[in-house]
């Protein structure tokens, strides 16, 4: 049985503030991404021993203001459930964290990863590890305030020049932090660079709180690499659980020795689609979710034979039905194509996409 495979690890659990998460593998927070329906769908799909929201702004939520309480919606039986706020406000961020403790999170997680301008242009996310002193004090407030686990995800550093993530997490950890995430690129690597996981290594070596090891760990070796290569007791999958959603099982499953599940064609679609009709249930508008399946219509077929041509035929139609006939096209030529037909796409508009490239 899975010949193939790398070695299961010998620990697949870990342990945050009294919380076991098992199997170790987690879904990450994506923003426009791992909403309700996202992560209804992982789970129902086998595999998370934890999952993510999306980051919330803790200044909206301490104001509670506009919608975002309702949008940090889950399910009573989403557990275990770690809720992300960021923001550079240590009381703002102790209010926020309060408020979503509240709210039932299993996990409070504080966001020193992002990137993005909307998180970082308010020094927020991973702008934060240019400023560990208030990184710091931002750990300390909210650590004051709340009784559940408390978790931060931070990169490995702002830049090259400055990878802290080790010098962090140690000082995390005395402040009373119950686990880390860390995803190897820094800041200004944004979501290139080349691969160095030794920062993550080292801090692993320097806590003794778990540490989750984070990117670009897209299928069982990716995961086994990571594992191996930093001793950390668990991985976070973010981009490859929306290029394969079944990553998640595939990687709980090697973890416990057990055989690895086939994916067809058909399935694939059946889970596009449903994934669709349950987003469009969820947040009504038809152009809302539209948008949300082009954000994973962006990643899910990556990995797949013309799965580039798939993105841009679907991320440039106009209307939910244009977006739709692409994917129900897509995976019958798939299905052909996995029948053993070679020349199913000749001639598509996907073969069309694929040769203008
Ligand atoms: C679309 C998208 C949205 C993201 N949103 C968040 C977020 O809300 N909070 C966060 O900490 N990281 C966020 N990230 C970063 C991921 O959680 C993860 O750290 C990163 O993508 C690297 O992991 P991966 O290679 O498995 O995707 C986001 C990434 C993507 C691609």
């Amino acid at each position: 049985m899975n010949e193939q495979l790398p070695p299961s690890p010998e620990k697949i659990s870990y342990d945050v503030g009294g919380i076991t998460i098992s199997p170790a593998v987690v879904l990450a927070p994506m923003e426009g991404v791992t909403n309700i329906v996202f992560r209804r769908l992982i789970r129902s799909l086998g595999g998370p021993g934890l999952t993510y929201t999306e980051f919330f702004p803790s200044k909206s939520i301490a104001e509670t203001q506009g919608k975002v309480l309702d949008e940090i919606a889950f399910d009573p039986e989403e557990y275990p459930i770690a809720i992300q706020i960021f923001g550079r406000d240590p009381a703002v961020m102790a209010e926020a964290a309060a408020v979503v403790q509240d709210l039932g999170a299993t996990i409070v997680d504080i966001n020193m990863g992002c990137p993005s301008k909307k998180v970082c242009a308010r020094s927020g996310g991973s702008a934060l590890m240019r400023e560990p002193e208030l990184a710091v004090e931002i750990v300390r407030a909210v650590r004051k305030v709340v009784t559940v686990p408390l978790t931060v995800k931070m990169r490995t550093g702002y830049d090259h020049d400055n990878k802290n993530a080790p010098e962090l997490a140690w000082r995390f950890q005395e402040e009373g932090v119950d686990a880390l995430t860390i995803h190897w690129r820094t800041k200004v690597d944004l979501y290139s660079g080349v691969r160095d996981v030794t920062p993550i290594a080292e801090a692993v070596q320097r806590v003794k709180i778990p540490v989750l090891g984070n990117g670009d760990v897209v299928d069982v070796p990716s995961a086994h690499a990571m594992m191996q290569e930093t001793g950390c007791a668990g991985v976070m999958i973010g981009r490859g659980a929306v290029q394969d959603p079944w990553l998640l099982l595939k990687i709980a499953r090697w973890m416990r020795n057990e055989p690895q599940p086939v994916i067809n064609a058909r399935e694939r679609e059946r889970v596009l689609l449903l994934y669709h009709e349950k987003i469009s249930e969820a947040f009504g508008a038809e152009r809302a979710a539209l948008n949300r399946l082009k954000m994973v219509a962006k990643y899910f077929a990556e990995p797949l034979v013309f799965g580039k041509s798939f993105r841009k035929a679907v991320t440039r139609s106009q209307e939910t039905s244009e977006a739709l006939d692409h994917i129900r096209t897509y995976f019958s030529l798939l299905e052909a194509w996995e029948a053993g037909d070679l020349g199913a796409f000749d001639g598509t508009i996907f073969d069309e996409m694929e040769a203008a490239a």
